[in-house]
């Protein structure tokens, strides 16, 4: 029987009865999938697993609490037989065959008129994998070819362009702190179907050396804006490119709504009437100090973190952040863009109550080849930046938290 290789197909399962025999470690992993194909799915089990347990008490499938029994799979479309009762595998098979009920079997490929194939998804496209015969069974290796392509659509090494749905327009992506291995897998992929990219000087800049050379990279910072501001120039180069047609993605530093101005340049597009996505990013707020082994928040230490900007100093009039409440707060702050003036703040956190013994960790360049992480607290720490020479970009964290860490390897 398994001379022919078996013929792929999807079965569309909505409202139809798919029958699971044996509620344990098989019927938990493939249920879900059973589920989301929105099968009305009966389990015929005396036990189950408690995730098992779990779908049944959400009401994601009807449960019946007896072993097999003949009669079972007269409704059904589809069977997993899967209880660990050889005797009745075998039987539940042949009622299978009876009903002409297509059934895949855990205990016996060669038995089941179905395999289930390795599967995985990746933006609209199911890749499921299937092994040609059964005697050639290697699951680790048909797990490991969906892996391979998955993995491959989802971080760009494996480009398949979107012909039909991929619309030009604009990709908001935040690229994560720096690491090139912290950008999301949607922003990967964006990034390897671009035209177009313009990228910030944050952000994970090794990226753009993988790009194919077709592709225009434009360094933000280096925008001519002639009369424009920076931050028009940048709206004006997006607009510009997305309207010739190009898929275009702005490659941003962390996240795009975390001072990112992310925001504005959403409006800029929609103004003009470009179609705009946006994808989330890891933030250097929480990600830089965890990659200096500072959580920002620990049980029993901090129940709060506050990301503050300090890009203007605490009596600048231009100042949105209340620093006579933040001083108040006993969790962690955590100061972006504040090198600069650190030493003004850190004088108006302890002049409004903070102890000038509070910690502080400024972390560099975080998640680069190029971190460092520098040490003091709120009375040493302008001191220290000037004496260490502290440079942007760099998080500020100060509370108790800077010090929970393992202590340092002698
Ligand atoms: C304009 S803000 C952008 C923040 C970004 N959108 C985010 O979510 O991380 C730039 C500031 O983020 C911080 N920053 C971003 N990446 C960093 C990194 N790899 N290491 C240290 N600080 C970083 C610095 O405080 C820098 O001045």
């Amino acid at each position: 029987m398994a001379e022919h290789p078996a013929y792929p197909v999807g079965l569309r399962l909505t409202g139809r009865r798919v029958v699971v025999l044996g509620g344990g470690q098989v019927a938990q992993r493939r249920l879900p999938a059973l589920i989301a194909a929105g099968a009305d799915i009966v389990l015929v089990s005396p036990r189950a697993t408690p995730s098992v347990e779990a779908m049944a008490d959400a009401g994601e499938i009807a449960w019946r609490r007896r072993p097999y029994r003949d009669g079972d799979l007269a409704d059904a479309w589809y069977a997993l037989i899967a209880t660990s009762d050889h005797d009745a595998n075998t039987r539940a098979s042949a009622e299978a065959a009876a009903h002409r009920v297509w059934c895949v079997r855990s205990d016996d490929a060669d038995a089941a008129t179905a395999w289930t194939p390795a599967t995985g998804h990746s933006e609209g496209v199911t890749v499921a994998v299937l092994t040609t015969d059964a005697r050639g069974r290697d699951p680790r290796h048909t797990a490991a070819v969906r892996d391979a392509v998955v993995e491959g659509l989802r971080d760009g090494t494996l480009v398949a362009p979107h012909h039909r749905t991929r619309t030009p327009g604009v990709a908001l992506v935040g690229g994560g702190p720096g690491d090139p291995d912290l950008i999301t897998v949607r922003g990967r992929r964006l990034l390897a179907e671009a035209d177009v990219v313009i990228a910030d000087r944050l952000g994970p800049r090794d990226l753009l050396a993988e790009l194919p050379p077709h592709v225009e990279v434009i360094d933000a910072a280096k925008i001519p804006y002639g009369r424009y501001m920076a931050q028009e120039a940048i709206n004006n180069a997006l607009i510009e490119h997305a309207k010739q047609g190009r898929s275009v993605v702005r490659l941003k530093g962390g996240d795009p709504y975390v001072f990112g101005r992310g925001m504005e340049e959403l409006q800029a597009l929609a103004e003009a009437g470009i179609p705009c996505t946006v994808v989330p990013g890891i933030s250097s707020s929480i990600s830089v100090p965890g990659a200096a082994g500072i959580p920002v928040t620990h049980r029993g230490v901090a129940h709060e973190f506050t990301v503050v900007s300090g890009h203007v100093a605490p009596d600048d009039e231009r100042s949105l952040v209340d620093w006579p409440s933040l001083a108040r707060l006993t969790g962690t702050l955590v100061i972006l863009m504040g090198v600069d003036k650190i030493g003004r703040i850190a004088e108006t956190l302890v002049a409004h109550g903070k102890s000038p013994d509070t910690p502080v960790a400024l972390v560099q360049e975080g998640t680069t080849a190029a971190q460092r992480r520098v040490d003091a607290t709120l009375a040493t720490v302008a001191e220290t930046v000037r004496a260490q020479d502290v440079r942007p970009p760099a998080v500020i964290v100060v509370g108790p938290v800077v010090a929970v860490g393992p202590p340092a390897a002698e």
